[in-house]
Protein backbone atom coordinates (compact mmCIF):
# COMPACT_ATOMS: atom_id res chain seq x y z
CA UNK A 1 0.00 0.00 0.00
CA UNK A 2 1.05 3.42 -0.88
CA UNK A 3 1.92 5.72 2.35
CA UNK A 4 2.19 9.00 2.38
CA UNK A 5 5.76 10.73 3.52
CA UNK A 6 6.23 11.82 7.17
CA UNK A 7 8.20 14.48 9.27
CA UNK A 8 11.13 12.33 10.00
CA UNK A 9 11.88 12.38 6.06
CA UNK A 10 11.83 15.91 5.73
CA UNK A 11 15.53 16.78 5.17
CA UNK A 12 17.32 19.54 7.81
CA UNK A 13 17.46 22.77 6.57
CA UNK A 14 14.90 22.39 4.06
CA UNK A 15 13.76 25.76 3.92
CA UNK A 16 10.58 27.67 4.39
CA UNK A 17 7.98 25.18 5.44
CA UNK A 18 4.39 25.59 4.65
CA UNK A 19 2.12 23.79 7.31
CA UNK A 20 -1.71 23.65 6.34
CA UNK A 21 -3.36 23.41 9.69
CA UNK A 22 -7.07 23.25 10.98
CA UNK A 23 -7.36 25.67 13.79
CA UNK A 24 -10.93 26.11 12.50
CA UNK A 25 -12.26 26.86 16.17
CA UNK A 26 -15.56 27.96 17.68
CA UNK A 27 -15.61 31.50 18.12
CA UNK A 28 -18.65 33.37 20.18
CA UNK A 29 -18.30 37.25 19.99
CA UNK A 30 -14.73 37.28 19.57
CA UNK A 31 -14.03 34.33 22.09
CA UNK A 32 -12.67 31.12 21.18
CA UNK A 33 -14.96 28.63 22.78
CA UNK A 34 -12.85 25.35 22.43
CA UNK A 35 -9.26 25.73 21.70
CA UNK A 36 -8.50 21.05 21.20
CA UNK A 37 -8.11 22.00 17.27
CA UNK A 38 -5.03 25.04 18.39
CA UNK A 39 -3.59 22.47 21.10
CA UNK A 40 -3.47 19.88 19.26
CA UNK A 41 -1.80 21.71 16.81
CA UNK A 42 1.42 22.47 18.67
CA UNK A 43 3.62 19.32 18.78
CA UNK A 44 3.80 19.61 14.59
CA UNK A 45 5.05 23.07 14.84
CA UNK A 46 7.72 22.60 17.50
CA UNK A 47 8.63 19.72 15.66
CA UNK A 48 9.00 21.75 12.20
CA UNK A 49 10.60 24.28 14.01
CA UNK A 50 13.55 21.88 14.60
CA UNK A 51 13.85 21.21 11.01
CA UNK A 52 13.26 24.80 9.62
CA UNK A 53 14.18 28.56 10.72
CA UNK A 54 11.09 29.90 8.66
CA UNK A 55 7.44 28.10 8.99
CA UNK A 56 4.48 29.81 7.43
CA UNK A 57 1.21 28.46 8.69
CA UNK A 58 -1.87 28.57 7.28
CA UNK A 59 -5.71 27.47 7.92
CA UNK A 60 -8.82 28.37 7.36
CA UNK A 61 -11.51 29.85 9.82
CA UNK A 62 -15.43 29.54 9.46
CA UNK A 63 -16.87 29.84 6.16
CA UNK A 64 -16.63 33.80 5.02
CA UNK A 65 -17.45 35.10 2.00
CA UNK A 66 -14.48 35.30 -0.16
CA UNK A 67 -13.86 38.63 -2.39
CA UNK A 68 -10.83 39.71 -4.55
CA UNK A 69 -11.60 43.13 -2.65
CA UNK A 70 -10.24 43.08 0.42
CA UNK A 71 -12.34 45.47 2.30
CA UNK A 72 -15.03 43.32 1.81
CA UNK A 73 -13.70 40.34 4.31
CA UNK A 74 -15.28 40.30 7.04
CA UNK A 75 -13.19 40.71 10.18
CA UNK A 76 -14.27 38.90 12.58
CA UNK A 77 -12.84 35.41 10.20
CA UNK A 78 -9.84 37.48 10.41
CA UNK A 79 -7.50 34.62 11.94
CA UNK A 80 -5.73 37.45 14.07
CA UNK A 81 -7.81 36.05 16.60
CA UNK A 82 -5.69 32.80 16.31
CA UNK A 83 -2.45 34.65 17.17
CA UNK A 84 -2.39 35.39 21.08
CA UNK A 85 -3.43 32.00 21.32
CA UNK A 86 -0.53 30.11 19.27
CA UNK A 87 1.89 32.41 21.20
CA UNK A 88 0.55 31.15 24.86
CA UNK A 89 1.18 27.84 23.51
CA UNK A 90 4.39 27.89 22.03
CA UNK A 91 5.84 30.63 24.28
CA UNK A 92 7.20 32.53 21.13
CA UNK A 93 6.25 35.68 19.25
CA UNK A 94 4.09 34.85 15.69
CA UNK A 95 3.90 37.06 12.99
CA UNK A 96 0.25 37.77 11.35
CA UNK A 97 0.35 38.31 7.91
CA UNK A 98 -3.02 40.05 6.32
CA UNK A 99 -2.78 38.02 3.00
CA UNK A 100 -1.90 34.43 2.16
CA UNK A 101 -0.54 35.77 -1.52
CA UNK A 102 2.38 37.84 -3.07
CA UNK A 103 3.89 37.38 0.91
CA UNK A 104 7.36 37.67 2.19
CA UNK A 105 9.25 36.20 5.50
CA UNK A 106 11.83 38.20 5.46
CA UNK A 107 13.52 37.08 9.01
CA UNK A 108 12.99 33.52 10.22
CA UNK A 109 10.25 33.00 12.69
CA UNK A 110 6.57 31.78 12.74
CA UNK A 111 4.57 33.61 10.31
CA UNK A 112 0.74 32.81 10.78
CA UNK A 113 -1.26 33.54 6.88
CA UNK A 114 -5.32 35.41 7.08
CA UNK A 115 -8.10 33.16 6.20
CA UNK A 116 -7.38 31.08 3.60
CA UNK A 117 -11.43 31.13 2.73
CA UNK A 118 -10.75 34.87 2.02
CA UNK A 119 -10.37 33.95 -1.42
CA UNK A 120 -12.22 32.43 -4.08
CA UNK A 121 -9.35 30.04 -5.41
CA UNK A 122 -9.12 28.30 -2.02
CA UNK A 123 -12.13 26.41 -2.72
CA UNK A 124 -12.03 26.27 -5.94
CA UNK A 125 -8.94 24.06 -5.78
CA UNK A 126 -7.37 26.82 -7.94
CA UNK A 127 -3.86 26.15 -9.28
CA UNK A 128 -2.73 29.33 -10.21
CA UNK A 129 -3.86 30.46 -5.98
CA UNK A 130 -2.11 27.39 -5.01
CA UNK A 131 1.58 28.61 -6.75
CA UNK A 132 1.07 31.95 -5.21
CA UNK A 133 -0.15 30.42 -1.82
CA UNK A 134 3.24 27.95 -1.89
CA UNK A 135 5.17 31.63 -1.92
CA UNK A 136 9.07 31.28 -1.09
CA UNK A 137 8.10 27.70 1.02
CA UNK A 138 10.36 24.71 -0.61
CA UNK A 139 7.88 22.00 1.54
CA UNK A 140 4.59 21.58 2.36
CA UNK A 141 3.21 19.62 5.46
CA UNK A 142 -0.78 18.19 5.84
CA UNK A 143 -1.15 18.66 9.23
CA UNK A 144 -5.24 19.10 8.86
CA UNK A 145 -6.78 16.00 8.83
CA UNK A 146 -9.92 17.44 9.57
CA UNK A 147 -10.11 19.32 6.12
CA UNK A 148 -8.76 16.65 4.33
CA UNK A 149 -12.01 15.55 2.85
CA UNK A 150 -11.67 18.94 1.23
CA UNK A 151 -10.57 19.34 -2.43
CA UNK A 152 -9.61 22.65 -1.72
CA UNK A 153 -6.16 24.36 -2.98
CA UNK A 154 -4.14 24.41 0.45
CA UNK A 155 -4.98 20.59 1.27
CA UNK A 156 -5.05 19.61 -2.45
CA UNK A 157 -3.53 21.52 -5.41
CA UNK A 158 -0.43 22.61 -3.10
CA UNK A 159 0.26 18.90 -2.82
CA UNK A 160 1.39 19.10 -6.45
CA UNK A 161 3.75 21.97 -5.81
CA UNK A 162 6.18 20.90 -3.72
CA UNK A 163 7.69 17.86 -1.39
CA UNK A 164 4.55 17.10 0.62
CA UNK A 165 4.73 15.34 4.23
CA UNK A 166 1.86 14.30 6.74
CA UNK A 167 1.99 15.86 9.89
CA UNK A 168 1.87 14.67 13.23
CA UNK A 169 -1.89 14.85 13.83
CA UNK A 170 -2.99 13.75 10.58
CA UNK A 171 -1.07 10.81 11.10
CA UNK A 172 -1.79 9.51 14.51
CA UNK A 173 -5.82 10.56 13.69
CA UNK A 174 -5.64 8.10 10.29
CA UNK A 175 -3.38 5.25 12.64
CA UNK A 176 -5.94 5.55 15.31
CA UNK A 177 -9.05 5.47 12.74
CA UNK A 178 -7.40 2.31 10.90
CA UNK A 179 -6.51 0.82 14.32
CA UNK A 180 -10.37 0.96 15.40
CA UNK A 181 -12.10 0.66 11.75
CA UNK A 182 -9.97 -1.76 10.25
CA UNK A 183 -11.55 -4.13 11.15
CA UNK A 184 -13.76 -3.15 14.25
CA UNK A 185 -14.59 -5.17 17.54
CA UNK A 186 -17.96 -5.76 16.64
CA UNK A 187 -20.72 -5.72 17.32
CA UNK A 188 -20.67 -2.57 16.32
CA UNK A 189 -23.40 0.45 16.91
CA UNK A 190 -23.14 3.81 15.15
CA UNK A 191 -24.80 6.73 16.34
CA UNK A 192 -25.33 9.48 13.56
CA UNK A 193 -26.82 12.78 14.25
CA UNK A 194 -27.01 16.18 11.81
CA UNK A 195 -29.81 17.88 10.68
CA UNK A 196 -29.95 16.65 6.60
CA UNK A 197 -30.16 13.28 5.55
CA UNK A 198 -29.12 14.92 2.45
CA UNK A 199 -25.74 15.83 2.95
CA UNK A 200 -24.67 11.96 4.92
CA UNK A 201 -26.75 9.84 2.21
CA UNK A 202 -23.37 8.16 1.21
CA UNK A 203 -22.12 7.93 5.22
CA UNK A 204 -25.82 6.02 6.07
CA UNK A 205 -25.57 4.05 2.90
CA UNK A 206 -22.29 2.70 3.24
CA UNK A 207 -22.08 2.42 7.21
CA UNK A 208 -25.83 0.50 7.27
CA UNK A 209 -23.49 -1.84 5.39
CA UNK A 210 -20.64 -2.09 8.18
CA UNK A 211 -22.24 -1.97 11.33
CA UNK A 212 -24.77 -4.10 13.78
CA UNK A 213 -27.12 -1.35 14.48
CA UNK A 214 -27.42 2.72 13.67
CA UNK A 215 -28.89 4.92 15.60
CA UNK A 216 -30.67 7.97 13.69
CA UNK A 217 -30.64 11.25 15.81
CA UNK A 218 -31.19 15.14 15.49
CA UNK A 219 -33.68 16.59 12.82
CA UNK A 220 -32.52 13.55 10.54
CA UNK A 221 -34.68 11.51 12.64
CA UNK A 222 -37.74 13.07 11.60
CA UNK A 223 -37.26 12.56 7.73
CA UNK A 224 -36.93 8.71 8.59
CA UNK A 225 -40.05 8.92 11.03
CA UNK A 226 -42.13 10.70 8.58
CA UNK A 227 -40.70 8.41 5.64
CA UNK A 228 -42.38 5.81 8.10
CA UNK A 229 -45.81 7.45 8.18
CA UNK A 230 -45.58 8.38 12.16
CA UNK A 231 -46.67 11.72 12.91
CA UNK A 232 -44.03 15.03 13.37
CA UNK A 233 -46.07 17.56 13.69
CA UNK A 234 -44.34 20.94 12.56
CA UNK A 235 -40.81 19.46 12.88
CA UNK A 236 -38.03 19.74 10.59
CA UNK A 237 -38.39 17.47 7.73
CA UNK A 238 -36.26 17.28 4.39
CA UNK A 239 -38.85 16.18 2.21
CA UNK A 240 -36.57 15.98 -0.75
CA UNK A 241 -34.05 13.44 1.13
CA UNK A 242 -37.40 10.89 2.28
CA UNK A 243 -36.70 8.78 -0.85
CA UNK A 244 -33.58 8.10 0.78
CA UNK A 245 -35.00 7.00 3.69
CA UNK A 246 -37.37 4.91 2.42
CA UNK A 247 -34.72 3.07 0.39
CA UNK A 248 -32.87 2.32 3.59
CA UNK A 249 -35.95 1.46 5.62
CA UNK A 250 -36.82 -0.99 3.03
CA UNK A 251 -33.20 -2.37 2.37
CA UNK A 252 -32.05 -5.62 3.53
CA UNK A 253 -30.32 -3.32 6.76
CA UNK A 254 -33.84 -1.76 7.78
CA UNK A 255 -33.37 -4.12 11.15
CA UNK A 256 -30.60 -2.50 11.77
CA UNK A 257 -31.98 1.12 11.76
CA UNK A 258 -33.09 2.84 15.60
CA UNK A 259 -35.05 5.35 15.45
CA UNK A 260 -37.02 6.90 18.62
CA UNK A 261 -39.72 6.05 20.07
CA UNK A 262 -40.37 8.74 21.80
CA UNK A 263 -39.85 12.90 21.73
CA UNK A 264 -39.41 16.01 23.85
CA UNK A 265 -41.93 17.78 21.95
CA UNK A 266 -42.37 21.94 21.98
CA UNK A 267 -43.97 24.62 19.73
CA UNK A 268 -40.51 26.19 19.02
CA UNK A 269 -37.14 26.32 20.01
CA UNK A 270 -38.19 29.56 22.42
CA UNK A 271 -41.15 28.20 23.78
CA UNK A 272 -41.01 28.13 27.67
CA UNK A 273 -42.97 24.61 28.05
CA UNK A 274 -41.95 21.29 26.46
CA UNK A 275 -43.81 17.78 26.27
CA UNK A 276 -42.84 14.30 26.48
CA UNK A 277 -44.72 12.56 23.57
CA UNK A 278 -44.56 9.20 22.34
CA UNK A 279 -44.49 7.69 18.33
CA UNK A 280 -48.00 7.41 17.37
CA UNK A 281 -49.70 10.17 18.80
CA UNK A 282 -50.73 13.27 17.13
CA UNK A 283 -47.31 15.90 17.52
CA UNK A 284 -47.79 19.03 19.09
CA UNK A 285 -44.89 20.99 17.91
CA UNK A 286 -41.82 20.57 17.04
CA UNK A 287 -39.71 17.56 17.90
CA UNK A 288 -36.63 18.96 19.54
CA UNK A 289 -34.37 15.43 21.69
CA UNK A 290 -35.15 12.12 21.91
CA UNK A 291 -36.94 10.81 24.98
CA UNK A 292 -36.12 8.30 27.77
CA UNK A 293 -37.75 5.89 26.27
CA UNK A 294 -35.36 5.91 22.94
CA UNK A 295 -32.04 6.56 24.99
CA UNK A 296 -33.26 3.22 27.34
CA UNK A 297 -33.70 1.18 24.36
CA UNK A 298 -30.03 2.51 23.07
CA UNK A 299 -28.64 1.70 26.08
CA UNK A 300 -29.94 -1.66 26.68
CA UNK A 301 -28.60 -2.32 22.36
CA UNK A 302 -25.19 -0.97 23.21
CA UNK A 303 -24.86 -3.65 26.05
CA UNK A 304 -24.74 -5.56 23.39
CA UNK A 305 -22.21 -4.03 21.56
CA UNK A 306 -17.83 -3.82 21.75
CA UNK A 307 -17.74 -1.02 19.36
CA UNK A 308 -19.44 2.52 19.00
CA UNK A 309 -18.85 5.33 16.70
CA UNK A 310 -20.80 8.42 17.56
CA UNK A 311 -20.88 11.83 15.09
CA UNK A 312 -23.89 14.24 16.13
CA UNK A 313 -26.20 14.84 19.16
CA UNK A 314 -29.17 13.25 19.62
CA UNK A 315 -31.39 16.70 19.64
CA UNK A 316 -30.93 20.21 19.73
CA UNK A 317 -28.07 20.30 22.63
CA UNK A 318 -27.77 23.85 22.15
CA UNK A 319 -30.50 24.49 24.14
CA UNK A 320 -29.99 22.92 27.31
CA UNK A 321 -33.60 21.66 27.89
CA UNK A 322 -32.87 19.74 24.58
CA UNK A 323 -29.60 18.18 25.59
CA UNK A 324 -30.73 15.84 28.19
CA UNK A 325 -30.53 12.44 26.34
CA UNK A 326 -27.30 13.68 24.21
CA UNK A 327 -25.40 14.33 27.88
CA UNK A 328 -27.06 11.12 29.29
CA UNK A 329 -25.67 9.08 26.28
CA UNK A 330 -22.44 10.65 27.19
CA UNK A 331 -22.55 8.99 30.57
CA UNK A 332 -23.20 5.84 29.53
CA UNK A 333 -20.69 5.18 26.37
CA UNK A 334 -18.20 6.76 29.43
CA UNK A 335 -19.55 4.68 31.59
CA UNK A 336 -19.23 1.31 29.63
CA UNK A 337 -15.72 2.58 28.18
CA UNK A 338 -14.06 2.99 31.84
CA UNK A 339 -15.69 -0.53 32.28
CA UNK A 340 -13.84 -1.80 29.51
CA UNK A 341 -16.79 -3.40 28.07
CA UNK A 342 -16.85 -0.65 24.99
CA UNK A 343 -14.65 0.77 22.54
CA UNK A 344 -15.87 4.32 21.64
CA UNK A 345 -14.69 6.73 19.13
CA UNK A 346 -16.49 10.33 19.34
CA UNK A 347 -16.16 12.77 16.18
CA UNK A 348 -17.28 16.43 14.82
CA UNK A 349 -17.55 19.45 16.57
CA UNK A 350 -21.06 19.20 18.08
CA UNK A 351 -20.13 15.43 19.77
CA UNK A 352 -17.38 17.07 21.23
CA UNK A 353 -18.86 19.95 22.66
CA UNK A 354 -21.68 17.95 24.31
CA UNK A 355 -18.82 15.50 26.01
CA UNK A 356 -16.24 18.66 27.01
CA UNK A 357 -19.71 20.41 28.39
CA UNK A 358 -19.25 17.01 30.84
CA UNK A 359 -15.72 17.18 31.53
CA UNK A 360 -15.82 13.56 30.34
CA UNK A 361 -13.61 13.38 27.08
CA UNK A 362 -10.92 11.17 29.03
CA UNK A 363 -13.22 8.83 29.48
CA UNK A 364 -13.54 7.72 25.85
CA UNK A 365 -11.79 5.56 23.95
CA UNK A 366 -10.57 8.02 21.08
CA UNK A 367 -11.88 11.71 20.34
CA UNK A 368 -10.86 12.73 16.92
CA UNK A 369 -10.84 16.63 15.81
CA UNK A 370 -12.37 15.91 12.64
CA UNK A 371 -16.51 15.58 11.90
CA UNK A 372 -17.12 15.69 8.12
CA UNK A 373 -13.56 14.45 7.43
CA UNK A 374 -13.97 11.27 10.15
CA UNK A 375 -17.15 10.64 8.62
CA UNK A 376 -16.12 11.23 4.50
CA UNK A 377 -12.83 8.73 6.39
CA UNK A 378 -15.27 6.16 6.79
CA UNK A 379 -17.39 5.96 3.83
CA UNK A 380 -14.59 6.33 1.69
CA UNK A 381 -11.36 6.07 3.34
CA UNK A 382 -9.23 7.79 0.83
CA UNK A 383 -9.83 11.92 1.18
CA UNK A 384 -8.39 13.80 -1.34
CA UNK A 385 -5.85 15.76 0.84
CA UNK A 386 -4.57 12.50 1.61
CA UNK A 387 -4.64 11.29 -1.86
CA UNK A 388 -2.35 14.73 -2.75
CA UNK A 389 0.48 13.53 -0.17
CA UNK A 390 1.12 10.24 -1.86
C1 LIG B 1 -14.53 21.26 10.25
O1 LIG B 1 -14.79 22.08 11.15
O2 LIG B 1 -15.13 20.16 10.15
C2 LIG B 1 -13.40 21.57 9.32
O3 LIG B 1 -12.68 22.68 9.74
C3 LIG B 1 -13.91 21.76 7.92
O4 LIG B 1 -14.71 22.89 7.85
P1 LIG B 1 -15.78 23.04 6.65
O5 LIG B 1 -16.88 22.04 6.92
O6 LIG B 1 -16.25 24.47 6.71
O7 LIG B 1 -15.05 22.72 5.38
Amino acid sequence: MKKYKTLNEIPAKCGPIFLRLDLNVPIKNGVILDDTRIQKSIQTIKYLKSKTDTLIIATHLGRPTASEDETKWDQKFSTLILQSALEQYLNTAIKHLKTCVNYDAPSPGIYLLENLRFYVGETQDDACFAKNLKGPCAVYVNDAFSCSHREHASVHAIAKLLPSYAGLLLDHELKTLNSFFCPPEKPMMAIIGGSKVSTKVGVLKSLIEKVDYMVIGGAMANTFLKAKGVDVGSSLVENSAMNICTELLSSTHKHKIILPSDFIVAENLQSLSHKHQNSGEQIAGMIFDFGPKSLEMIHKTLELCNTVLWNGPLGAYEFSVYDQQSCALAHIIAKQTKNKKLISIAGGGDTLAVINKLNIAKEFTYLSTAGGAFLAWLEDALLPGIDALL
